[in-house]
């Protein structure tokens, strides 16, 4: 048996679209000898074509020598036949993601490869072991799942399907590091490990639109500003395009026998239906203009009344006193006592719950109470939680002193939770 880290390996590739071709780009470029094969043989020529140019741009940027690029384009070969694929040690399918289709692929290819070959696939909503049911040897199959764009996207994960032998997994996991990338071997539940935790984002973040309590950008401006992601729900959305999205939560809120937390809201179906998916279409939750998002219109921020008081709960007294910290730098007066004061405004910090119940629970006046949403960083921007009885000198002088302190401020209605704390609670 070879040696995946080190011995000279050749590596068939079935699917020479976005993701096979990006597979064969690093493959090649690690040294690996590529045969990539495709159904449609325009597409192959495509895809050769395109690896030799981001071999050239490498060079043109630095990043390989000339002798390295000559290296990596004589890795590349492609066939149109699958009979050549007699001799590979591995083969990566990254063709349509339908289950006949793979489960046929690779019933063929155990005619045509070696006995030891190890049989992969790319899926990325499909049971592995399932795909592997159409096999004699199922214990050589395993899911070898990359992101797009391949050569940035360095995880990779590494499935065993239920009769996966423990060998195929360690080799597959020493050839990806030999790729450059990160395997991490997850189990093979729907959506794996990644598409899973993007479902708890995606969902929560569409049912927190569905019920009025935020705007897209105001969702996706909390969970970058708050919680440090890169984008929030609706922009991911927005760049995979509703044709992936709406499909896969479906299918992955089916394939948990109806998980409640995982259940689509119907407003991602319509907007499926009517075409807005996205970066792709020029419009998804966003507009695109020239490829650029364009921007919504952000509420101008509201003038002080008065010299408004504030009084800080101390229900949870950690992150009331975070609260606390960050409003002795607005030059604001503060309430020491148990109480708020006759005209001050109570600021709640409930955690996973809303301001109305806090009210309640604390016994204080809602017209003149909102909360904030301490769990998360306030370093670049605050978040609020109205409540429908609250005044709106309450909640414009709470948005202003907010502002004052040097953060944006997203003001949401009363719902379930906060943004972050709702998103957040969705993944995990
Ligand atoms: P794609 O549509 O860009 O490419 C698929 C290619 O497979 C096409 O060129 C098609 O001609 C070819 N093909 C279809 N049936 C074939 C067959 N029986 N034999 C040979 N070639 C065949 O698709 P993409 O996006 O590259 O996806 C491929 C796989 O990777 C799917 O399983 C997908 O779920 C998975 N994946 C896709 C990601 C993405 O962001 N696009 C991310 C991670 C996984």
């Amino acid at each position: 048996m070879k040696n995946f880290a080190s011995d000279s390996l050749t590596l068939g590739i079935i699917g020479a679209g976005i993701m096979g071709r990006g597979i064969a780009q690093i493959a090649a470029a690690a040294g690996i000898n590529v045969l990539i094969t495709d159904a449609d043989t325009v597409v192959m020529e495509e895809a050769l074509q395109f690896v030799h140019k981001m071999i050239d741009r490498a060079v043109e940027k630095g990043r390989m020598s000339a002798e390295e690029a000559a290296r990596a384009k004589a890795c590349l070969k492609s066939t149109s036949n699958l009979a050549d694929l007699g001799r590979v040690d591995m083969v990566i399918e990254a063709v349509v993601e339908n289950l006949e289709v793979k489960q046929s692929l690779f019933s063929e290819l155990e005619r045509t490869v070696p006995e030891d070959c190890i049989l992969a696939t790319n899926t990325s909503s499909l049971s592995v072991t399932a795909v592997a049911t159409a096999c004699k040897r199922q214990e050589r199959v395993v899911g070898c799942h990359f992101f797009n764009p391949v050569p940035l996207m360095k995880l990779v994960e590494i499935i065993a399907g239920v009769k996966t032998e423990r060998g195929i997994v360690d080799q597959v996991m020493a050839m990806i590091k030999r790729l450059g990338h990160t395997p991490v071997e997850v189990m093979d539940a729907p959506g794996f490990l990644v598409n899973h935790l993007g479902r708890g984002l995606n969902t929560e973040g569409l049912r927190i639109l569905f019920e009025g309590a935020a705007a897209v950008h105001e969702i996706d401006a909390v969970m970058r500003d708050c919680v440090g992601l890169r984008m929030g729900p609706f922009e991911l959305m927005d760049l995979t395009g509703l044709d992936v999205t709406c499909p896969a939560n479906e299918q992955i809120h089916n394939q948990y026998y109806q998980e409640p937390r995982m259940r689509p809201t119907p407003v991602l179906r319509q907007r499926y239906v009517a075409g807005l998916l996205g970066r792709k279409t020029g419009r998804g939750f966003y507009t695109y203009r020239d490829g650029n998002k364009v921007e919504p219109d952000q509420h101008e921020i509201p003038s002080v009344t008065g010299s408004p008081r504030f009084w800080i709960s101390r229900a949870i007294p950690e992150v009331g006193e975070r609260v606390t910290d960050l409003l002795k730098t607005a030059q604001v007066t503060l309430d020491d006592g148990d109480r708020p004061g006759p005209d001050s405004i109570a600021i709640v910090t409930p955690l996973g719950g809303d301001v109305s119940t806090a009210c309640v629970n604390e016994g204080l006046d809602p017209v003149r109470t909102l909360g904030v949403d301490a769990l998360f960083m306030m370093e670049k921007r605050v978040c609020l939680m109205s409540n429908p009885a609250a005044s709106r000198t309450a909640i414009d002088n709470t948005w202003a002193v907010f502002a004052g302190t040097g953060r944006a401020v997203t003001v949401i209605r009363d719902s379930a939770g906060f943004i972050a704390q709702r998103i957040v609670a969705n993944i995990i």
